[in-house]
């Protein structure tokens, strides 16, 4: 059998059901960060109220969906673009955009170097500094904006990744404008990856980003949502700046499913608003829990995730190897730029699979399993 290459992102739940000889039902997937209520219920209905619309492409403009969203962020409709999941939009964007040397700030999410590296660009980094518990280096970045440059060659676009994955870390929405303003008078490209704002709206700037030309904001419906099988994501950003990135994406990217699941998703208001209260209360609950385990740093996050690093003689591919092995799926980040050894992700999920997954990780480091 092929060796299986080594994977980058977590949820993957397939192959792990695959070694484990279980069902994928079976996993408890902590790698990806999906909201554990699950989606909205009225989700059901509207795929069910949508199946014969299999049989005829889907629609290739998003129609409902983009004015649905326009509506609910105050914007035009003409501002806002849909893509195949944000990893689509991340893909397109230094084509679209001609960024062919994007500085990163790490450690974040790997798809943006990627990305930038397939359409055969550069990519330079600002490390967020671990004794400041990765917190996102506002000052610097402004700096490195303002003189565009970073280590000795030229920048023409910046991301960022607000609240930061994986490390939670989050920037105010003041200093996103700051940032914006700097990426303004350097005309450079900023893109900010909001792919977990639902969980901290304040540091949002997505209404803004409509009426700045270099800027572009991403948002997915994966996440917060909880709809990573369907595949929707969107941008928001000038109407000039969607014109270029709608060109960069292939016909009939998003199926009809998808679309009419996220409407629905985002119509329901009442389960976003039990989502958020029931996120800050989990949140707080599992990082006291985190708090107990043996050695292990967890920092404060703004987002449904928690980074911790195992004590010190401790690395984390073991500990996610062996907890794999009892079917609870977690991220380890030892290998993301700037990170550390031991440095794991762990979404927050429901009370009782947040408490398997402590009990766990507390029997493993204490030498019980
Ligand atoms: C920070 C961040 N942005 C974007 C994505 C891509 O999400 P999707 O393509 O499912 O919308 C991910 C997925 O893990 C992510 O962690």
């Amino acid at each position: 059998m092929a060796r299986l290459k080594r994977r980058l992102h977590g949820g993957d739940v397939y192959a792990a059901a695959r070694e484990l000889g279980r069902d994928s039902t079976a996993i408890l997937d902590f790698s990806a960060s999906i909201n554990p209520l699950g989606p909205s219920p009225h989700i059901w209905n509207a795929i069910t109220g949508a199946r014969q619309l299999v049989s005829h492409y889907p629609d290739p403009d998003c129609w409902d969906l983009r004015h649905a969203l326009a509506q609910s962020w105050g914007i035009d409709p003409d501002h806002i673009v849909v893509g195949n999941g944000s990893t689509e939009l991340i893909d397109a964007i230094p084509r679209a955009l001609n960024i062919h040397r994007l500085l990163v700030v790490q450690p974040t999410f790997s798809e943006y170097a990627a990305a930038v590296v397939r359409a055969g660009g550069q990519v330079t980094a600002l490390y967020a500094d671990r004794r400041d518990h990765y917190a996102i280096p506002i000052d610097r970045l402004c700096h490195v904006m303002d003189t565009g440059r970073s280590e000795g060659f030229s920048i023409d676009g910046v991301v960022l990744c607000n609240p930061n994955s994986p490390t939670g870390q989050a920037c105010s929405a003041e200093d996103v404008v700051r940032l914006a303003k700097a990426a303004r008078r350097r005309n450079l490209w900023l893109i900010i990856d909001e792919a977990f704002a639902d969980y901290c709206s304040e540091r949002s700037v997505l209404s803004q980003a409509a009426s700045w030309p270099h800027v572009v904001v991403l948002r997915s419906m994966t996440k917060f949502y909880a709809l990573p099988g369907l595949r929707v994501g969107y941008a928001v950003a000038a109407r000039a700046t969607v014109r270029r990135l709608q060109r960069q994406l292939p016909p009939w990217s998003v199926n009809m499913m998808g679309q009419v699941a996220a409407l629905a998703a985002l119509n329901d208001t009442a389960h976003t608003e039990k989502s958020v209260q029931f996120m800050a209360e989990e949140r707080q609950r599992l990082a006291a829990l985190l708090a107990t385990l043996p050695g292990c740093v967890t920092i404060p996050t703004c987002a449904n995730y928690f980074w911790v690093e195992l004590p010190r003689r401790w690395r984390a591919r073991p500990v996610v190897e062996q907890l794999r092995r009892e079917g609870l799926l977690i991220r380890d980040c030892s290998s993301v730029p700037g990170s550390h050894p031991g440095a794991i992700r762990l979404a927050v999920r429901t009370p009782r699979e947040n408490d398997r997954l402590v009990q766990a990780l507390s029997q493993l480091l204490r030498g019980k399993s």
